[in-house]
């Protein structure tokens, strides 16, 4: 625990102009101050300070936050060292043992070692497909017969793995690093899951294979990614590095850091299915491309090619595993407030082979072409030979109402309604029901996750020892995590929009923080279990105690990040967005009462669904009849309740 006292003083003497303008070059802007943006490759200034707040927001990345979000990722740092770095800084005295940074330091060391044994792994490898006679007699024609030229070779670094099982087991001890330190990499895997990491009990994770090494965005090795050239063999085609603790597999992107640039200029990316196919996107010119390595498309993955550009296009296999992969990603993509556009390729083709075959020029009148948002594609995929169907016709209204759902947006989601009630010919207000549905549902889904969740933390030893990494070889491997979801987002929502509007009126003589805690009072919904209880807990006490917030939300660490995302300014809407947005813009500003209505509706209904759960439990173990008439009778107003709520929801949700 570090001492308020200290973070305070240093709040105190470290105003954010100064900190952020060690690093940033910052001009006035009225009230606040501009600068390039240092987290991302900033063309014109992006990044907004504001003394008032003590906040910083880059409207291009979406980065924010307090001094010490600041200082954690311009400096890599933990919260405790930036603390830290900061109060030696401002000279402010810092007791032995205040703030414990050993634990953390021990974690940076064997970082470091895993990445050197990884950035030593790729050297050794591009060595050997450029050097060694197996590299030059068999692989690298393979490459060279798959039209891809030496100096992508070089930009990618591919290389080749041992062709002997222990090759770079041996390599690596011989070039000084630990057994450890090549298991921790990923590098090399135990034989027998048994036993111990020693040098007998280890081989090597790579054999055979054409290695792709996977890059982290600043260009460090993270991984590896293998294709296998011989054909019969019943070893899976692509082999990916296991996760370790440099590699989240769900975090990262292959290609990104070559491609960032370039995605940056054109303000858009090309999503695409495998290694092979970045590669040959790129050095046919197109640059700003990126896959997903066979895994599932995950949220972070959104939100890190949200840092580059809003507009996503996704380049798939126009045949039924295509099909099916592009919707579940599209979901993903449209949850996190993405322009996503899709492209099916011809069956039997690949971006790869498409752009080898036919060219950049073809290329991109083919995309040109082909571009579908995700209601044209649902509509084709659905509907293809029969678009008056009316089963089929109330199929895709369903799936494209399903992936409305995702879209954080109101006003996105408005838009879509509209066209989705044009393109099928069904009146707006059948969609917005189902729309509203799934939203709904999608909520209760997200709770239910989430206590599943909760149950198996507290059921497992939180103290016992980590499990060892599964090693995962094959296709599909590295799903999303299962608690990955596990957030409490109706907390979460009603909290971001009293950060937002906390002071402000919501009726008269009554603040907004005021109207929402005498909700959570009368009602009794004080969110006591989820991991924003304690938030809601401070800040009732500051409100008790002041009345009013001021500028207590942006100090406050948890609340501070929270605040620079809610900023209601962060809204840069893309070219294609700005017309469809006109109509419904103005009234944004003055959203936020019914934001707090939708929200508090929210939270109820979780409530209500906790309340209906414990009854329906209780109505399986009661004991005598009249217990049992009392509980079905609680059951019926229950429900009675939910359906106001829900039917409030269905009116205000968009
Ligand atoms: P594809 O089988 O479509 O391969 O898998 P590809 O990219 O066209 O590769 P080439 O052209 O045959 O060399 C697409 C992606 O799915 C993952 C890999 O990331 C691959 O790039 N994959 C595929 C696996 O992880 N394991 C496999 O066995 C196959
Ligand atoms: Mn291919």
């Amino acid at each position: 625990m570090i001492p308020p006292q200290i973070i305070d003083k240093i709040f105190d003497v470290a105003p954010i102009e100064e900190v952020v303008g060690e690093y940033v070059t910052l001009k006035r802007a009225g009230a606040n101050y501009k600068g390039l943006c240092p987290f991302h490759d900033d063309k014109s200034p992006s990044m907004s300070v504001s003394p008032s707040k003590g906040i910083f927001k880059c409207f291009s990345c979406g980065e924010g936050g307090n001094i010490f979000h600041f200082i954690m990722q311009h400096e890599g740092l933990s919260y405790p060292l930036a603390i830290k770095f900061l109060a030696e800084r401002y000279n402010i005295e810092i007791e032995e043992g205040q703030i414990n940074v050993d634990e953390l330091q021990e974690e940076a060391r064997v970082k470091d070692g895993v990445f050197a044994c990884l950035e030593f792994a790729k050297n050794h490898f591009y060595e050997r497909l450029n050097s060694s006679q197996d590299g030059k007699i068999i692989f690298k024609p393979y490459l060279t017969e798959r039209g891809i030229h030496q100096q992508t070779i070089d930009e990618f670094y591919i290389g080749l793995s041992g062709l002997k099982k222990d090759h770079l087991l041996h390599e690596g001890i011989k070039n000084g690093y630990s057994v450890q330190q090549l298991f921790d990499a990923g590098l090399v895997k135990k034989i027998n899951e048994n036993q111990g990491i020693i040098e007998s009990n280890l081989r090597d994770t790579f054999l055979d294979r054409i290695v792709f090494p996977i890059f982290s965005i600043s260009g460090k090795v993270l991984g590896f990614g293998g294709r296998i050239i011989k054909k019969d063999t019943k070893a899976p085609k692509y082999l990916n590095s296991p996760e370790t603790i440099v590699y989240e597999k769900r975090k990262e992107l292959y290609g990104l850091s070559h491609s960032k640039q370039a995605i940056r200029k054109n303000d858009t990316v090309y999503l695409v299915e495998g290694y092979m196919d970045v590669v040959s996107l790129y050095q046919s010119g197109v640059e700003n491309v990126v896959a997903v390595s066979g895994t599932a498309f995950t949220e972070d993955q959104a939100r890190l090619l949200k840092r580059f550009s809003q507009n996503v296009t996704l380049l798939f296999d126009g045949d039924v595993a295509g099909v099916n992969a592009s919707l579940k990603h599209i979901q993903t993509i449209l949850a996190a407030d993405l322009n996503v556009q899709v492209v099916l390729f011809p069956a039997d083709e690949d971006p790869d082979s498409f752009i080898q075959k036919r060219g950049i020029s073809d290329f991109y009148a083919y995309v040109k072409e082909h571009s579908k948002n995700f209601v044209g594609l649902i509509q084709t995929v659905t509907l293809n030979d029969n678009p008056t169907d009316p089963i089929k016709k109330a199929e895709a209204a369903r799936t494209i109402a399903e992936n409305i759902a995702a879209l954080p947006d109101p006003l996105k989601r408005a838009a879509f309604i509209t066209e989705t009630s044009n393109v099928l010919d069904i009146p707006e207000r059948i969609i917005i029901e189902e729309v509203n549905k799934f939203r709904v549902s999608a909520r209760n889904l997200k709770d239910r996750e989430e206590r599943r969740n909760q149950s198996n933390i507290s059921s497992s030893s939180p103290d016992g020892p980590p499990p060892d990494f599964v090693y995962q070889p094959d296709y599909h491997s590295g799903e999303r995590s299962k608690n990955e979801d596990a957030k409490n987002y109706q907390e979460e929502e009603l909290l971001k929009t009293l950060i937002l509007h906390a002071d402000k009126e919501f009726e008269e003589g009554v603040s907004v923080a005021a109207f929402i805690f005498k909700e959570f009072e009368d009602e009794e919904i004080w969110p006591v279990s989820s991991e924003f209880s304690a938030i809601y807990r401070e800040a009732y006490s500051h409100f008790k105690e002041y009345g009013t917030f001021g500028e207590y939300f942006n100090k406050n660490y948890e609340t501070g990040k929270l605040a620079a995302d809610a900023n209601p300014d962060r809204h840069s809407l893309s070219k294609g967005w700005e017309k469809i947005y006109e109509k419904y813009v103005k009234t944004d500003n003055d959203n936020y009462k019914s934001q707090v209505i939708d929200n508090l509706n929210y939270l109820k209904l979780k409530h209500i669904d906790n309340l209906m759960r414990e009854n329906q439990e209780k109505i399986k173990t009661a004991q005598s009849t009249e217990d049992i008439i009392i509980l079905q009778q609680n059951h019926r107003t229950l429900q009675e309740i939910r359906k106001k709520i829900t039917d409030q929801i269905g009116t205000v949700i968009i």
